[in-house]
């Protein structure tokens, strides 16, 4: 008698963050982004000078550190990733972060420590949640399981726009597309629930398609299968 969980997973840069944003909103759900935790501890680790594939010493600082969930108030349904009180919403995008985030995320004790986290904040349910493993993994019961997709091209032209709107320097569509294949490929390869298509999922290819649309999309089926 939990409230109903959408899990949404897909590749870097397939819209995942704004889609799952919109969803929360429009169904007065919380939007869990999990990817934002896999970077919060990443960004610690670069803070401490630990070296990315030391999982023994990252497990340890794991355990030191209390990522905690406080909502926004703007916008109303998201959640702030704090680490010990601090809010790190703009460091976790930094560049570095990104190129060592899926490294950081391929430990079994890091993945165990965070999926426990998000378990125990889904456990009432009424909730968007957005990563890699959440359909097949972190809510395998999840009522309505999206996998969003988008062509590599069309993937990198969305992070430029988006490093265009943050004022970054310009980086060329064949570095992007470089760098999020070689993101993807890690999270797809790695040993402990790596990215995948859950079983039940709905996969929406997002070519093409408005953010409103895709949205529309969830929403419709959320309505129809609750
Ligand atoms: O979604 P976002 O790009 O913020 O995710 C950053 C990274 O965090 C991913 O590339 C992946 O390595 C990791 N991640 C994960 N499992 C999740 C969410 C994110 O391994 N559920």
């Amino acid at each position: 008698n939990r409230q109903p969980i959408i899990a949404i997973d897909g590749p870097a840069g397939a819209g995942k963050s704004t889609v799952a944003h919109q969803v929360a909103a429009k169904l007065k759900l919380v939007y869990l982004d999990t990817g934002a935790m896999y970077r919060a501890i990443t960004w610690l680790v670069l803070q401490h000078g630990i070296k990315v594939d030391d999982e023994c010493a990252i497990a340890e600082l794991v355990s030191h550190y209390c990522i905690e969930l406080t909502p926004s108030e703007d916008p109303l349904y998201s959640l702030t990733i704090m680490i010990n009180g601090n809010n790190l919403n703009e460091e976790i995008r930094s560049v570095e972060v990104t190129s060592n985030v899926s490294a950081v995320a391929s430990h079994k004790s890091v993945r165990q420590a965070l999926v426990k986290q998000q378990q125990t904040w889904g456990q009432k349910g009424g909730l968007v949640a957005e990563g890699r493993d959440i359909g097949t993994h972190v809510f395998p019961d999840a009522e309505v399981k999206i996998f969003l997709n988008a062509s590599i091209e069309e993937r990198a032209r969305r992070r430029q726009q988006d490093f265009q709107r943050q004022g970054e320097p310009e980086v060329s569509l064949e570095q992007l597309e470089k760098q999020i294949a070689e993101r993807d490929w890690k999270d797809s390869n790695r040993e402990v629930s790596p990215l995948q298509k859950a079983n039940n999922a709905i996969e929406i290819n997002t070519d093409g398609l408005t953010v409103s649309q895709v949205t529309a999309i969830i929403i419709q089926k959320y309505q129809h299968l609750i």
